[in-house]
């Protein structure tokens, strides 16, 4: 079996919970969330130019679609696929129709990724930006396994341990309360594709930096793309609390800003069976 992810005791415990809390902080941010997330979306883009010319079965997923930004340009990639737009927020998907993004072969599907209300075989493709990570790796690898048919795609972005690393060491600094997720690493997730069968994935890792004025035009951009849920933490801070951490990032601050790192997956699987 590979090691399980370093996943938070909320998390474990209280799987149940801790998917409808990502829910709602995500619904939250529906209506700001396309306005913030240039990381997620440039990222989403490069997904979609690594699109196949065809799929072995005419169905594709957008897992963690939130308000479908690629729609469009996942249509023009593959013309005649019917697709779903899967996410856990029903008020992401409402906003993403709001927005014109669903139709007859784009439709919206309210679910989880661990645990599809789908046939097995049933996708050519299963695509998934910058949504997975508060998923157990082997549980959604298995679970993407399972409706994939033999020849299916799987395309993968996903922020990794080392992400945010900057806002993690300036509250470490300060206590010790979760206040940045704990995220799977790269072997994590490679060990997960090997056991769910994806044998010849292709995983590579890419570090991008964002760069901005303030700590709190971070919180800000964190919280309007839903990225501020921390499992296990009490979604309280103290004003001391947080001066000390503001603080504590400033003095990280470079020419170009206050740097925010992510630390990205790109994963790329066919599979065989
Ligand atoms: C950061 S947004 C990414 C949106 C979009 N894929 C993009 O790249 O811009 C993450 C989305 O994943 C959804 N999500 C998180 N965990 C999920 C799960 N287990 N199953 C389905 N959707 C999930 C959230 O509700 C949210 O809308």
């Amino acid at each position: 079996m590979p090691a399980r992810p370093p996943i938070s005791s909320a998390r474990s415990n209280d799987r149940h919970h801790d998917k409808r809390t990502v829910s709602q902080h995500f619904g939250r941010a529906a209506r700001s969330y396309d306005e913030h997330a240039m990381l997620q979306l440039a990222v989403g883009r490069s997904l979609v130019q690594r699109l196949p010319d065809s799929l072995p079965v005419k169905h594709a997923l957008d897992l963690g679609c939130a308000t479908a930004p690629f729609a469009r340009a996942q249509q023009q990639a593959l013309p005649d696929v019917q697709w779903q737009a899967v996410d856990l927020s029903a008020a992401m998907l409402a906003e993403a129709a709001e927005r014109g993004r669903l139709d007859g072969t784009y439709q919206p599907l309210c679910a989880d990724a661990e645990n599809l209300p789908l046939p097995a075989a049933s996708q050519g493709l299963v695509f998934s930006c910058f949504a997975l990570q508060w998923c157990d790796p082997l549980r959604v690898m298995e679970e993407v396994s399972r409706v994939l048919a033999p020849g299916g795609r799987l395309l993968l972005a996903v922020p990794l341990s080392g992400s945010l690393r900057e806002l993690q060491t300036s509250w470490q600094r300060v206590n010790q309360h979760p206040h940045v997720n704990t995220l799977p690493s790269l072997s994590h997730w490679r060990d997960a594709a090997l056991s769910a069968g994806f044998a010849d994935a292709d995983l590579q890792q890419q570090v991008m930096v964002e760069y901005y004025d303030s700590v709190k035009a971070i919180a800000r951009r964190l919280k309007a793309t839903g990225a501020d849920h921390v499992s296990g933490a009490s979604g309280l801070t103290g004003k001391n609390a947080w001066q000390a951490m503001v603080h504590e990032y400033e003095t990280l601050r470079t020419e170009q800003g206050l740097p925010l790192t992510w630390n990205v997956l790109f994963l790329d699987a066919e599979k065989t069976q």
